[in-house]
């Protein structure tokens, strides 16, 4: 058909060799075009994390397959190369489609859903706010949170209380984002009341959303009745209103002071995201503005909370990565607070961390839509086509890693590079890659080393006997079904002999400094 030989001229033209071509599309050429195709049912997949029954279906059908439901079908990625060429070499045949149907509601066009133009101007005016300056601020922030959660576990280390990890690590990580965002205390290791609560509210309704097969929130009157939507709609205002108190708050700081805007432009007492953007020029009154800050606080917050959570849950089953973690960690640290310089020291760390990623990857699956169409792992694809990239099952593909399901730093030498999906060839995407790639990448990784780093210092983590199993949940990210219940102990610092001096001389220089050998 007319449609065949313009697929082979296609193909042709993209360098594949004529004689392969006529193989391919001699006799029932139908069958070679096809993409596998697997049928599947909503109740099949249950309770049960979406992303898992889709590894076994990546095992059966290969790197690109056909899911269909019903009416609706998704095509399945988990081939690297598959992976690039959509998100990397022809991204801009590509939309983020039921993404930004979902997170409308609370993101607008804000970065993470948008597209086009608007995508484009938006992460051109972003992306420099965070530049190293602002990132090197930033390693303060981390220290300082970190450190008020350390009083915190501190204390339950005395009274032996558990500790649930997964809502501990969620709030420091909403302390950290609205601070480093735009300014605000959401305090919310202590508070747990009005804007924090209206937080976790919106949050579990964009999760519920992107779960929902029926998107009831559309329906006009159900919107107005519906006591969970009546709940979303005042949590929404409540956020919106203090976002813009904080505007105003933020704006008036920017026309008071002399700093003349620049490249590398942070004003010392706000170093925020949002005071770059107003003073390089953002409208105090534009909804863009709004929807990229609630974007960038949901997206830094979420997933930041995930890899801890995932972090320590690996860490407790594998000791001997613990104890080589905090000698490390003893070993660069002592006992100061994390600095810019050990970013680069504390190599094990951050293995641990990107094995963490490739593990539970945050999000697990990656959307796209195709806005034309395109040819897919030699297969044609129509514009239209709903696309899930199972970030999940390029990160546990048995063709590319040995021992795909253990935790094993070590499969990263210390002396090689960081795993980027540079290096890794798309294999590894724990931050995606192309045009859309996090623009928080290095402020997330940071932030995660001197959080690990800070607590295996000072505490050690297990399971709390008796803890529930820890069981996966999908929303945006990966949770535990019924959180990260750990007992945590003051270590009982026996590595760090040389420091012991100093640390005496403290002590007895200091009446105020308990030793807490
Ligand atoms: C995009 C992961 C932290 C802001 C992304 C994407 C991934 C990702 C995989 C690509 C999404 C896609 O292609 O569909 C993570 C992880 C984080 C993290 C694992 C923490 C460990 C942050 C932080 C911020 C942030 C702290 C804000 C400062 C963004 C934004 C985008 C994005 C704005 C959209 C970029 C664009 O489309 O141009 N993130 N992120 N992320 N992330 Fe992150």
């Amino acid at each position: 058909s007319g449609f065949v030989s313009l697929l082979r001229n296609g193909l042709l033209k993209l360098g594949v060799p004529g004689k392969l071509l006529d193989d391919l599309f001699s006799g029932t050429n139908d069958k070679v075009l096809k993409i596998p195709q697997a049928s599947g049912s909503l109740a099949a997949v249950g309770a049960q994390a979406f992303f898992i029954p889709l590894y076994d279906l990546f095992l059966t059908y290969g790197g690109i397959f056909r899911l269909v439901f019903g009416p609706k079908s998704f095509l399945i990625v988990s081939d690297p190369a598959i992976a690039k060429h959509i998100l990397r070499d022809n991204s801009k045949s590509y939309s983020k489609g039921i993404l930004a149907e979902i997170l409308e509601f609370v993101m607008g066009t804000g970065l993470i859903p948008a597209d086009g133009d608007i995508w484009l101007a938006r992460r051109r005016t972003v992306v420099p706010a965070l530049h190293q300056k602002y990132v090197a601020a930033m390693i303060h922030l981390f220290c300082n949170a970190t450190n008020r959660l350390c009083q915190k576990l501190d204390s339950a280390a005395s009274n032996g209380e558990d500790v649930e990890m997964e809502s501990i690590f969620s709030r420091l990580t909403l302390d950290i984002i609205g601070k480093a965002v735009f300014n605000y205390e959401f305090d919310s290791l202590t508070n747990d009341t009005g804007i924090v609560e209206a937080v976790y509210t919106v949050l579990r309704e964009a999760e519920m959303r992107s779960m929902s097969p029926i998107p009831t929130w559309e329906i006009p009157i159900w919107k107005d009745i519906s006591p969970r939507q009546r709940k979303v709609s005042i949590a929404l205002k409540l956020i919106n209103d203090n976002l813009d108190s904080l505007i105003a708050i933020c704006k008036k700081m920017v026309d008071q002071e002399e700093l003349q805007f620049h490249e590398e432009y942070m004003n010392e007492q706000d170093p925020s995201i949002l005071h770059f953007l107003l003073a390089s020029g953002d409208d105090v009154s534009s909804k863009q503005l709004r929807d990229d800050l609630m974007t960038m606080l949901i997206a830094g917050h979420e997933t930041s909370a995930a890899v801890l959570t995932w972090t320590f849950y690996l860490l407790s089953k594998e000791p001997a990565v613990m104890s080589k973690l905090q000698e490390e960690v003893d070993s660069v640290l002592g006992d100061r607070f994390p600095t810019m310089e050990d970013m680069k020291k504390l190599k094990y760390t951050s293995r641990v961390i990107s094995e963490s990623l490739r593990l539970y990857p945050q999000p697990p699956v990656l959307i796209r839509r195709s806005i034309k169409d395109d040819v897919l792992g030699g297969y044609p694809i129509k514009r239209g086509e709903d696309i899930f990239i199972s970030v999940w099952n390029l990160h546990r593909s048995p063709n590319h890693w040995a021992e795909p399901e253990s935790f094993n730093p070590e499969r990263w030498p210390l002396d090689g590079p960081n795993p980027n999906e540079i290096n890794q060839n798309f294999s590894y995407l724990p931050f995606g890659g192309g045009p859309r790639k996090c623009i928080g990448d290095m402020f997330a990784s940071f932030e995660a080393i001197v959080a690990v780093a800070m607590l295996v210092r000072q505490f050690d983590f297990h399971m709390a006997p008796g803890a529930p199993p820890v069981e996966m949940t999908t929303g945006a990210t990966i949770h535990t079904t019924e959180g990260l219940k750990m007992t945590v102990t003051r270590r009982t610092r026996a590595s760090i002999i040389p420091d012991l001096g100093v640390r005496i001389a403290q002590v007895i220089g200091d009446p105020e400094v308990k030793p807490s050998l």
